[in-house]
């Protein structure tokens, strides 16, 4: 058998996966100006699950009509309307007997497009670093500053994560994953310059860290018993070289706080994903593992198949997510297992924006 690791089967919470490949949550921003799901995101994610893969993971899909949307067409679970929408990617997702979970959202102060209000919010009045992703609908200029939230609306703002979670798990989902990463709201929370705050949200890493620890509480209370994990990272779509400032301390606080909120699996987003870190001979997953104790997903340049099934050896991981790889080849999974080669990434698939309709575009001249 071909990279019989990788093609294991594996129990995730309660899910019964036939092996351990998982699509990671990918942006397409190929949604309607109101956040429903189009007849083109049903039949991609149905691609998938025709792909071979374990498990899938939505992308990004914000959480209320404020704040949370982060990009014009991505797409919502912020209403009934919206939720009604992802039906149809469940069940054509499920005929084919594989499971998916939802990305939970809120972008805080990175948003560049929200249908339906002005302005932002996050931690601090500090506007992010760099400029808005052109791939993502953005214009290339710098981000708004946004609004220091109150305490108030923090509490909203999780809230609304619970009710997302129930939305997700009545449309059908297997689970969901909060979007605790990539420079993101709780990120914003977590990182030392985007967290100026006076209160108790801000201080040593258990003070930034209490944003992330507060939400996952609160939708483990919404929906128990139904898988719930969190996505970690130290980089940002805006930001690729911020490492915590505690390193091996910061990682042994964070991952082990996590795993007492009751989360079913860590999601480790890396660049590299086997590159050793904190001068220590393990990757972060790896040490997401040895401090959480929980089923780790690691990701970051795992498409070489031989080297993922290598990282599950190991024990980097107990999953690994494919991005870009996904991305080019629905059935990236399927192709590896049989020893057949998946079509590579190639950035015009997402050039110049990262839709679905550009990618269509790009398979029609390859024949
Ligand atoms: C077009 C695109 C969209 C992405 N959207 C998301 C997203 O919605 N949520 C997320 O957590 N990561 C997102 N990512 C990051 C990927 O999930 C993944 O972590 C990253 O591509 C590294 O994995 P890879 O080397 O296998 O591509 C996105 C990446 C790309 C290229």
């Amino acid at each position: 058998m071909n990279y019989p690791h990788l093609f294991s089967p594996y129990t995730l919470g309660s899910l019964g996966l036939k092996n351990r490949t998982v699509v990671s949550s990918l942006t397409r921003a190929s949604a309607s100006d109101e956040g429903l799901v189009t007849p083109a995101m049903v039949q991609y994610y149905e691609s998938f699950a025709q792909g071979g893969w374990g498990l899938i993971a939505t992308e990004a899909t914000y959480v209320d009509l404020q704040y949370s949307q982060g990009y014009l067409n991505q797409p919502g679970i912020a209403s009934q309307a919206q939720a009604e929408s992802w039906r149809e990617v469940v069940r054509a997702v499920h005929a084919h007997g594989t499971p998916i979970y939802m990305q939970l959202f809120h972008g805080g102060a990175v948003n560049q497009g929200n249908h339906w209000v002005q302005g932002s919010i996050a931690p601090s009045a500090i506007a992010p670093k760099g400029t808005q992703i052109s791939r993502y609908r953005g214009n290339g200029g710098p981000f708004q500053t946004p609004r220091e939230i109150t305490p108030k609306e923090i509490h909203a703002v999780i809230d609304s994560f619970a009710l997302a979670a129930q939305r997700a798990i009545e449309a059908g989902f297997d689970g969901v994953e909060i979007h605790g990463a990539n420079g993101y709201l709780p990120d914003q929370f977590l990182t030392t310059y985007t967290n100026q705050r006076h209160d108790l949200y801000n201080g040593d890493v258990r003070h930034r860290l209490r944003f992330h620890l507060q939400l996952l509480q609160a939708v483990r209370a919404a929906i128990p018993g139904q898988l719930l994990g969190v996505r970690l990272s130290q980089t940002k779509v805006n930001d690729l070289e911020y490492v915590w400032p505690g390193q091996m301390e910061d990682a042994r606080v964070i991952f082990s706080e996590i795993a007492q909120t009751g989360v079913d699996f860590i999601h480790v987003a890396a660049h590299q994903g086997l590159a050793p870190v904190f001068g220590s001979t393990q990757s972060l997953s790896g040490l997401a593992k040895t401090f959480s104790g929980l089923p780790v997903i690691a990701n970051g340049k795992l498409q070489d198949p031989a080297l993922a099934n290598q990282a599950l050896v190991d024990g980097e991981g107990d999953l690994v997510s494919i991005g870009k790889g996904a991305l080019a080849d629905a059935h990236w999974a399927a192709k590896v297992q049989a020893g057949l080669a998946p079509i590579e990434f190639h950035l015009d698939m997402i050039s110049p924006y990262a839709t679905l309709e550009n990618r269509a575009q790009w398979m029609k001249p390859q024949g």
